[in-house]
């Protein structure tokens, strides 16, 4: 695998013809959600990049993006060892050398569900991704299905600006419990992690909305919110000081 950190590092090692290009874009912290991307890459493509960037722009409060875990080594050795060829590792100079002064804005669904208590969040995912996107200029993307509206949004940009990419959903990966993982997963304690795994049982019971949230609130969730659109249910419920996101087909 060859670890990049610069754009001219990257169109480098990109110049090597390839059948085609698989695409996995993360923020790190990797855990088998991710590795399931990476894995369905692999298997439909002739090369695969991953990159690993700490996006700051789409972070909306500065305590949530200085304790977002890291883990540089593990991420590394977890992608070579699933075959990808070229990991982008970046620094912020080198995603923003004109100081996040272009952006891509998208006027509608942003500003519901995560956009309505994250405001600017998916202004910067888009960004970045139109960034990463041109950059590394896949015929595949893969994005999971746990950040749903991330997914609808990207699909979206796609169409939009008419980008020549397939963009791939993939299915949530849940630990036994339900729990869908997640980075942030790491960041909750003993008691909150046996909590956690209630949002997931309490969106699949199939009980009504009000029902989930009272049941959900009575269990110690702060629930952001809870609604269902486009044939699925979707949550975000803080446990303690950690926003958990999740959703499931209803
Ligand atoms: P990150 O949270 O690191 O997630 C990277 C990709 O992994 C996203 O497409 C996300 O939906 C997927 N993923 C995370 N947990 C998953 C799970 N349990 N099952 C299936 N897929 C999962 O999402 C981002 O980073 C950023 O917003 C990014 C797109 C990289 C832009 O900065």
């Amino acid at each position: 695998m060859k670890v990049v950190k610069t754009v001219s590092e990257l169109r480098a090692a990109l110049a090597a013809p390839a059948s085609s290009t698989g695409f996995v874009p993360t923020m790190g912290a990797l855990h088998e959600g991710h590795a399931s991307l990476i894995r369905r890459s692999v298997c439909e493509n002739g090369r695969t990049v991953a990159s690993v960037y700490l996006n700051p722009t789409q972070f909306n409060s500065a305590e949530d993006l200085e304790k977002y875990p890291v883990s540089p080594a593990a991420d590394a050795a977890l992608l070579e060892g699933l075959g990808v060829d070229v990991l982008f590792a970046p620094d912020y100079g080198e995603m923003y050398p004109e100081g996040y002064r272009y952006r891509v804005i998208e006027n509608g669904f942003s500003g519901l569900l995560c956009g309505a208590s994250r405001p600017g969040h998916f202004e910067g995912v888009l960004t970045v991704v139109m960034k990463l996107l041109n950059l590394v200029r896949p015929d595949r993307a893969y994005f999971g299905e746990k950040d749903w509206q991330q997914y609808r949004l990207i699909e979206g940009m796609k169409e939009a600006f008419f980008m020549d990419v397939e963009i791939v959903p993939c299915p949530i990966v849940r630990e036994p419990s339900g729990l869908a993982m997640s980075s942030r997963n790491r960041r909750l304690t003993p008691d909150e992690l046996s909590l956690a795994p209630a949002l997931y049982r309490e969106l699949s019971s199939g009980r009504t909305v009000e029902e989930i949230r009272k049941n959900l609130e009575g269990a110690g969730f702060a629930v952001d919110y809870l609604e269902e659109r486009e044939g699925r249910l979707f949550a975000a419920a803080f446990l303690g000081k950690v926003r958990l996101i999740d959703n499931v087909p209803r």
